[in-house]
């Protein structure tokens, strides 16, 4: 099964993408997460992604794209993958289509997880990330056994640069520009399908094991 991921950053999009990728055993593919690991490790690609990502900016196109279909050209990626904030732009899921036609393969489920732009400025502040391990919690909504400590690494816990409020803001009209014109996307392709992303994690993630399949 292949599976995109839609919606506003901190919709929650990791959290069901991560839940998902474990029930269906396929890869969770998250360019937030390849663009984050190139960043501590101090790679060019990091140097460059980091710029953009600091302001709240989407990152160039051309160095996401082919990074992506690289990425599901892979062994791993033959029984399916979940792509996690890709695509974010017409172009980015215009350069995906070839790559899949050209492949003999299409996208089954565009899943796009609803929430209003009130409740995630909340939700961002209250994030907390693992840098070692990719796992992220919310002090209020799922926090962590030890405050600061991951659960499942035992590494400390940071609240992400791109957090901030003032730059949350800055995503989210980023997204309304640039990543919502692909709901009209998915949906002439008939492969869009919509959740209720305001409920409890784990009424999301039934609600879409309950459209995917089990
Ligand atoms: P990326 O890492 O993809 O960030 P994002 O899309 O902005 O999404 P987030 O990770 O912020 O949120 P999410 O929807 O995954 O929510 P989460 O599950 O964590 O990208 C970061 C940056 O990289 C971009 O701004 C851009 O610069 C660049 N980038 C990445 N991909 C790119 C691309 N394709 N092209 C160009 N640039 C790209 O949940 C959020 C919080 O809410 C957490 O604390 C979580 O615990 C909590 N939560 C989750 N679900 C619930 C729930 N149901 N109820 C209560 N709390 C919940």
């Amino acid at each position: 099964m292949k599976i995109i991921m839609l919606g506003a950053p901190g919709a929650g999009k990791g959290t069901q993408a991560k839940m998902l990728a474990d029930k269906y055993a396929i890869p969770h593919i998250s360019t937030g997460d390849i663009f984050r690991a190139n960043i501590k490790n101090g790679t060019e690609l990091g140097k460059k992604a980091k710029e953009y990502m600091d302001q709240g900016l989407l990152v160039p196109d051309e160095l996401t794209c082919d990074l992506v279909v690289d990425r599901v050209k892979q062994e791993d990626c033959k029984n399916g993958y979940i792509l996690d904030g890709f695509p974010r732009t017409i172009p980015q899921a215009e350069c995906l289509d070839a790559a899949l036609t050209e492949m003999g393969e299409k996208i089954d489920f565009a899943v796009n997880v609803e929430v209003p732009d009130e409740n995630i400025v909340n939700r961002m502040s209250g994030r907390r990330a693992c840098v070692a391990c990719g796992a992220t919690y919310h002090i209020v909504h799922i926090p962590t056994k030890v405050e600061g400590i991951c659960d499942r690494c035992g590494k400390e816990l940071i609240l992400r640069d791109d957090d901030k409020p003032e730059t949350v803001t800055k995503r989210l009209n980023v997204y309304h520009e640039q990543t919502q014109p692909l709901i009209e996307y998915y949906t002439k392709k008939g492969v869009l399908v919509e959740v209720d992303g305001t409920k409890d994690m784990n009424d999301v993630f039934n609600a879409i094991v309950e459209i995917l399949g089990k």
